[in-house]
């Protein structure tokens, strides 16, 4: 694995050149700041009436229509949710600079086609490994936060120096730049969400505190048992690894965790995980993501009123009021 540190990026290509950022929420914040206290000239294009323009203002940022941001910019990076992509590209489209570049933090709205990129621009991504809030604190105490960069589309020969440039300008290349592609960024990251640890693991939390109260035990136990443990298990892995967090447990914990592991995740659930890939790279998640938008998202007002009125977070909340 190839990876790129500050010290092998050339930051020409950004220097004094305008910056469009579109959106200011988790990400756009983040990387409009840091790009600001690097002495880049960024503007924050924000949709009419848009209730982050006091936010912008507040940081010392500017901010105009997404149509005006864009104008004379040499970067324009879409920084809104995924699945709204397609229309606030529609309203920029026309006012990006010609050879201009386009870029990403995710490579969902290009692969799966929600935005087809005029043939003149450079397509960029350069996607840090977190949420904003981080990647904030991280550049602001010196550090950098792990990204990884791709370009998808080189119109003017100079994709890649732009992608690594703006990779160190938002403070990536502190830690390193990985190259990857919009493909592999954006079906890895997806199967990731559903499979592995924003869908699995809460399911799999959620599942054991249940089979728990089920046969009886105290509710308040079976929320420390099932729930409360994953930040020492998340902290010890990122600490030490998966084989250092099982020699760092006791021996019990070990054997349990050597047992019922295999167990859990047996041959059936490999193949639910292959076919949540499957899911992920035919396109259909993709599908289900823009009929979820353009239909006001049912599913998620539904499983976010659910997961407030389960039983999981209403003792969680008992126990946080104790
Ligand atoms: N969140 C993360 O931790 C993370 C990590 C890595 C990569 N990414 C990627 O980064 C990109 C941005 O994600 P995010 O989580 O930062 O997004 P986000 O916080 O949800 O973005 C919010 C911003 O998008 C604007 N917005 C929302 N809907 C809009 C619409 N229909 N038209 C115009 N503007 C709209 C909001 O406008 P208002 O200010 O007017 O409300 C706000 O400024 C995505 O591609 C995501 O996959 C995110």
């Amino acid at each position: 694995m190839d990876i790129i540190r500050d010290d092998q990026i050339d930051p020409a290509p950004l220097a004094g050149k305008r910056i469009a950022i579109i959106g200011y929420g988790n990400q756009g914040r983040a990387q409009a700041r840091n790009l600001h206290d690097g002495g880049h000239d960024v503007v924050i294009g924000l949709r009419d009436g848009s209730e982050s323009a006091a936010r912008v203002e507040a940081d010392g940022l500017f901010h105009a229509a997404p149509q005006d941001a864009v104008e004379g910019a040499a970067l324009t990076m879409m920084l809104l949710p995924d699945e709204v992509m397609t229309g606030a590209y529609g309203a920029i489209e026309d006012a990006l600079p010609r050879g201009s570049a386009l870029g990403f933090s995710h490579g969902l709205a290009v692969h799966f086609g929600f935005i087809r990129p005029r043939d003149d621009l450079d397509v960029v991504m350069v996607a840090p490994k977190g949420p904003g809030t981080a990647l904030r604190q991280l550049y602001t105490e010196g550090k950098g936060m792990i990204g990884l960069w791709a370009v998808e589309q080189d119109a003017t020969g100079r994709a890649r120096d732009i992608a690594l440039a703006y990779g160190q300008a938002i403070g990536c290349a502190r830690a390193g730049l990985i190259a990857s592609t919009f493909a592999e960024e954006c079906e890895a990251d997806l199967f990731n969400e559903q499979a592995v640890v924003w869908g699995g693991v809460p399911a799999l939390l959620e599942a054991g505190f249940d089979t728990l109260i089920e046969a009886g035990y105290s509710e308040e136990l079976a929320l420390f048992e099932c729930v409360s443990e994953l930040k020492l298990l998340a902290d010890l892995i990122e600490a030490r690894g998966i084989a250092g967090m099982r020699e760092a447990i006791s021996n019990t914990a070990e054997l349990g965790a050597v047992l019922g592991g295999p167990k859990m995740v047996d041959d059936t659930v490999r193949q639910k995980m292959r076919d949540i890939l499957e899911h992920v790279r035919s396109g259909e998640f993709a599908e289900a993501l823009r009929r979820e938008e353009a239909e006001a998202y049912p599913l998620l007002r539904k499983a976010r009123a659910e997961a407030r009125a389960s039983k999981v977070e209403t003792v969680r909340q008992r126990i946080e009021k104790l």
